[in-house]
């Protein structure tokens, strides 16, 4: 029961009444009576039929230049978001708690103040006095921006009204106390969201509502609010590593395949212009480890993956993917066996994407089967080269593709960027399955699960494990 003075709306018409009747007394519909509180914003969309005819612009007409966004400053972040951030949008920043969204939150604020725009910081979390240490090791532009320690909805909403901030952050959707619900349940979280996404629209602000989400990736509250924001943002990585990714989920004023790659440091989140050259710097040919020429959005991104395969008893073994996708790993290891000649049923099989990045694309399979194959044979894979396998100075093998059930490879858009970045930080080898468009100079093409495993040395010294 609502307990406002008209207890129902209709969700057509948007009339009051102040009981339910199954037929609405003013346009006639049934079944439309809702409590007042639920019907409020329903009623804001569909009875727009009965306000003045709105004025249809032909596409040719429609304005795109993003000459009208709001930069961050932090070139990453505004890729992300596909050039800034759109005035009067609800952006959705998720992560696992700790992982830097109030950094890059106040980072964002620090340089959109220091380009004069107004900006507003609400907490719900930390006290005043917390967000300012935090500005302290992030500059002197931080330490502008108007901080308020306030969970209340309202009396956000009526200080974003007041103030008419260019972009206010609400660290986090979560502590947000909407009228009786409880802060945090789906119910405020999505009602709260619901008020902001108004006051945006309305008052042209643009809000970054900070959402926490929990290592086992549910974003209970979030989740629900994927549909309602203009853009969801996943902050992602390994708490204890410093890189961190940023990538869009949804984003209705741009790609979501664009990926943000950053390193926590001192005096707050760093961007990683050339991650490729990070990782590949870090990788070394040993066992069980693998160069993959991953995709992230439009731009190439090479990542070390590497396996451990150790005997046990367990059954059913322990299977642990980090940074691939889990169905994925079980798909290759069942691939392996069947077509490589590769059984691991009684051994366990850690995967790990190094750095805590995240590639979500099938063509880290190939990378996913050498890098088990090469952990399992205990061998190092072959470079090529002239140096001694995991020799100083040698450079580890490199590969993309997808697996297929057949135990065939299949090949996945971009090969010759992909190939590019490898030649481009001097990775000789290179193993793909032949791409539709003919194969590339400096690739080497295989096109079966087996012929893979051969041509990077992987089967030899194969050990039945357990
Ligand atoms: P924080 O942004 O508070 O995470 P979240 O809001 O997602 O919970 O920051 C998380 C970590 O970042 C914290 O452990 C401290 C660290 N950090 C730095 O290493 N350098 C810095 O300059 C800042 C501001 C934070
Ligand atoms: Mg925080």
């Amino acid at each position: 029961m609502a307990k406002g003075s008209a207890g129902y709306a209709c969700t057509d018409c948007g009339k009051t009444a102040l009981a339910w009747t199954g037929q609405c007394p003013a346009c006639g519909a049934w079944n439309t009576l809702e409590a007042a509180a639920t019907a409020a914003t329903a009623s804001g969309r569909k009875g727009a039929s009965r306000a003045a005819a709105g004025k249809p612009v032909p596409l040719r007409e429609v304005s795109t230049e993003s000459a009208g966004r709001i930069r961050t400053g932090i070139g990453e972040f505004d890729r992300v978001l596909g050039g800034g951030l759109v005035p009067g949008s609800l952006v959705l920043l998720g992560g696992s708690p700790g992982i830097g969204k109030s950094t890059i939150a106040g980072m964002a604020l620090a340089n959109v103040g220091a380009a004069g725009a107004g900006t507003l910081y609400v907490s719900g979390e930390e006290s005043p006095a917390q967000v300012r240490s935090r500005a302290e090791r992030l500059g002197e532009a931080a330490l502008d921006v108007p901080v308020m320690a306030e969970s209340s909805l309202d009396v956000v909403l009526a200080t974003v009204e007041a103030e008419r901030p260019a972009v206010c952050v609400i660290d986090s959707v979560q502590t947000l106390a909407v009228g009786d619900a409880a802060p945090g349940s789906v119910a405020a979280v999505k009602q709260g969201t619901g008020a902001l996404l108004d006051a945006a629209k309305r008052l042209d602000v643009t809000m970054i509502l900070v959402g926490h989400v929990t290592k086992q990736g549910s974003l209970a509250g979030p989740r629900a609010l994927e549909h309602l924001v203009d853009c969801v943002l996943h902050f992602e990585g390994e708490r204890e590593r410093t890189f961190r990714t940023v990538r869009a989920l949804k984003n209705r004023f741009g790609a979501t395949s664009e990926v943000g790659v950053f390193e926590m440091r001192e005096g707050g989140l760093v961007e990683v212009a050339d991650a490729s050259a990070r990782f590949v710097g870090e990788a070394h040919p040993a066992a069980g480890s693998v160069v993959l020429c991953a995709m992230e959005g439009t731009r190439p991104l090479l990542v070390e993956v590497q396996a451990l395969v150790a005997p046990t008893e367990v059954v059913p073994p322990r299977r642990t993917a980090t940074g691939v996708d889990r169905n994925r790993l079980a798909l290759v290891l069942a691939v392996l066996a069947r077509h490589g000649g590769i059984n691991l049923s009684g051994a366990d099989v850690f995967v790990n994407v190094a750095g805590g990045v995240r590639v979500d694309e099938p063509g880290a399979d190939l990378a996913i089967a050498l890098a088990v194959a090469s952990a399992n044979s205990g061998t190092a894979l072959d470079t090529g080269g002239t140096a001694q396998s995991g020799g100083a100075g040698a450079k580890p093998i490199a590969c993309f593709g997808e697996v297929g059930l057949t135990g065939e490879l299949r090949y996945v858009a971009h090969a010759d960027r992909r190939l590019a970045e490898a030649k481009k930080f001097g990775l000789d080898r290179v193993l793909a399955p032949t791409p539709a468009e003919g194969r590339p100079r400096g690739l080497e093409t295989v096109d079966t699960i087996a012929a893979a495993l051969r041509a990077a040395g992987a089967k030899r010294r194969l050990r039945s494990a357990a």
